[in-house]
């Protein structure tokens, strides 16, 4: 009896052991909701800034997620993105992306650079309605022009906003101002000014809004930059454990459009510094995963000012 119970322990015990760093690869789908922003959903980015992913062997994807945790291998992007990472994360995420397909999903996966290409010159504002972003956004540019008239008065008629407290819309991602739009509407992001204006809004309103507003031309920032912001946005905090904003927000602050996370570039500094602290206070709430909440709860007053100096100074 004794060896019976023994032998189970030993059986249990290797399936223990096992099982801590075989992936699964249904897990590991769920955990690559943040990679896709760069390495496409399915591990397939046509930009030759990342590798793909797909295929790739299991047992080299997960040596490389520790290697970029522990800084054998460095990178700027990716040393964020394993930090929070454990040896079951990148088992899961390794398992996911190696059993996708290498080449035909090629073609859908994302790619920023296919967005259309801005149309004005920084300096003078075209206001763009015909454009071929129907193929690429869920909403019409032209109608959504036509509803935007009620947004003009604080927003301005191309989205660039002049009112510090009111976000510039000019170039921001579709998906993202969709986004906005619905939460406001849902009561998950609460503003008083906002929810009147969603009030009426549907859900074709909200595609049209935000395909019109995503095609214009962001205006520069004004803000002087900062050195510190500058580092803190690229390198984040190892001891504070605050993740590097690059990861999800861009190299220059355009945001992930596919991925819908918000650019921030040349954003209204008043704007951007109200919105850091409310996601620190949880006032804002409506991040999925609470991506933001986390970050922001660890940035200081002096952080937040010199991050937004920063950002708001960014082309
Ligand atoms: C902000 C963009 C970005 C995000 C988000 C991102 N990566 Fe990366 N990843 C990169 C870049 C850039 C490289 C290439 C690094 C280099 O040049 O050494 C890379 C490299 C890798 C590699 C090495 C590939 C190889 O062939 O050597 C793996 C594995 C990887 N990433 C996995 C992930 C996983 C898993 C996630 C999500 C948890 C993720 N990445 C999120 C940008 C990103
Ligand atoms: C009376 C002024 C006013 C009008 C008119 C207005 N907005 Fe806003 N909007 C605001 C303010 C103020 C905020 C910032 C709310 C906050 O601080 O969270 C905002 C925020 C937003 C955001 C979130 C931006 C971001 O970066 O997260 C979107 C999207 C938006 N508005 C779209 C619209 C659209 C579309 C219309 C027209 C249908 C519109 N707004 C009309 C004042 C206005
Ligand atoms: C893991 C991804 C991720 C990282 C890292 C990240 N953000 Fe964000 N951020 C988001 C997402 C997603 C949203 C939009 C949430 C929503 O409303 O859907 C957002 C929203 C914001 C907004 C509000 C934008 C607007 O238009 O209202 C600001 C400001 C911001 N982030 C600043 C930062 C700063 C500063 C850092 C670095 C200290 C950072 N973020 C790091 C994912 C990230």
């Amino acid at each position: 009896m004794k060896k019976i119970i023994f032998s189970l322990l030993l059986t249990m015990g290797a399936i223990h052991t096992a099982s801590a760093v075989e992936g699964n690869a249904d897990a590991g789908k769920t955990k690559a909701a943040m990679c896709g922003a760069c390495h496409g959903a399915t591990g397939l980015n046509p930009s030759p800034t990342y590798p793909n992913l797909a295929g790739q062997k299991a047992a080299y994807i997960a040596k490389q997620l520790a290697d970029f945790k522990s800084g054998a291998r460095t990178d700027m992007m990716m040393a964020p993105m394993a930090a929070n990472l454990s040896e079951q994360d990148m088992a899961d995420l390794a398992a996911y992306f190696s059993v996708q397909k290498r080449v035909s999903e090629q073609a859908a996966a994302s790619d920023d650079s296919s967005a259309p290409a801005a149309t004005a010159s920084a300096g003078s504002v075209a206001i763009v309605t015909s454009t071929s972003a129907k193929a690429i956004y869920a909403g019409d540019v032209k109608s959504g022009h036509e509803k935007s008239a009620m947004c003009a008065s604080c927003h301005g008629a191309d989205g660039n906003s002049l009112i510090a407290m009111y976000p510039k819309l000019a170039g921001q991602s579709a998906n993202y101002i969709a986004k906005q739009l619905a939460d406001f509407k849902s009561g998950n992001r609460v503003d008083p000014v906002m929810v009147g204006m969603v009030a009426a809004l549907s859900a074709q309103d909200m595609n049209d809004l935000a395909a019109y507003f995503a095609v214009q031309t962001p205006t520069a920032g004004q803000a002087e930059g900062s050195d510190i912001g500058h580092k803190l946005y690229f390198g984040g905090d190892v001891n504070k454990g605050i993740t590097a904003c690059v990861a999800c927000h861009g190299v220059k602050g355009k945001g992930m459009a596919q991925a819908g996370f918000p650019a921030l570039a040349g954003q209204n500094a008043a704007y951007l510094k109200k919105q850091i602290a409310s996601f620190r206070d949880g006032s804002r709430g409506n991040d999925r995963n609470s991506m933001m909440r986390n970050i922001a709860i660890k940035l200081s007053d002096n952080d937040i000012d010199e991050l937004v100096k920063y950002m708001s100074s960014l082309k």
